[in-house]
């Protein structure tokens, strides 16, 4: 098994705001990023993939597609934009780190052919704090199946 991951940049802005509570608890628990007239963040993306090196090019995957996807799927739709109202794949949810994560996945995971695989989506919202995502359940048990 070997991996390879791309780097990514987006800015975008947001807000996080949970509807159903008064603002006061949105300030208590989000506190700057409840900020009404929105804030922005400058996110790193770290895209892995991992399978086994095709014989005939030496790749894992070709990186420059990777690159493709990741600017057609997510870049084109993320960066400069306002992550609550322009995005549609974020519509109706909490446009945390974790969330924005676990839709890049989303987004990313249908156009890796087999037996190509997404190993993790790590997104930095400021350079002391990330997350990173590895799938759900069912993906990651699918993914023992084709380990040695
Ligand atoms: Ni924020």
């Amino acid at each position: 098994m070997i991996y390879l991951t791309r780097v990514e940049h987006f800015n975008a802005a947001h807000k996080l705001y949970n509807p159903e509570w008064e603002r006061e608890k949105n300030e208590e628990i989000f506190g700057k990023c409840a900020n009404e007239n929105w804030h922005g963040h400058n996110y790193e993306l770290f895209v892995t993939i991992k399978g086994e090196v095709n014989n005939e090019t030496g790749f894992l995957f070709d990186a420059k597609k990777l690159s493709r996807l990741i600017k057609e799927h997510v870049l084109d739709k993320l960066d400069h934009k306002n992550l609550n109202v322009d995005v549609a794949f974020l519509q109706n949810k909490l446009c945390s780190t974790e969330n924005i994560a676990k839709a890049i996945w989303q987004q990313l995971v249908p156009y890796l052919p087999q037996p190509v695989q997404l190993h993790c989506i790590k997104l930095y919202e400021t350079p002391r704090i990330y997350v990173e995502y590895f799938g759900p359940d069912s993906y990651r048990d699918r993914t023992f199946l084709y380990n040695d």
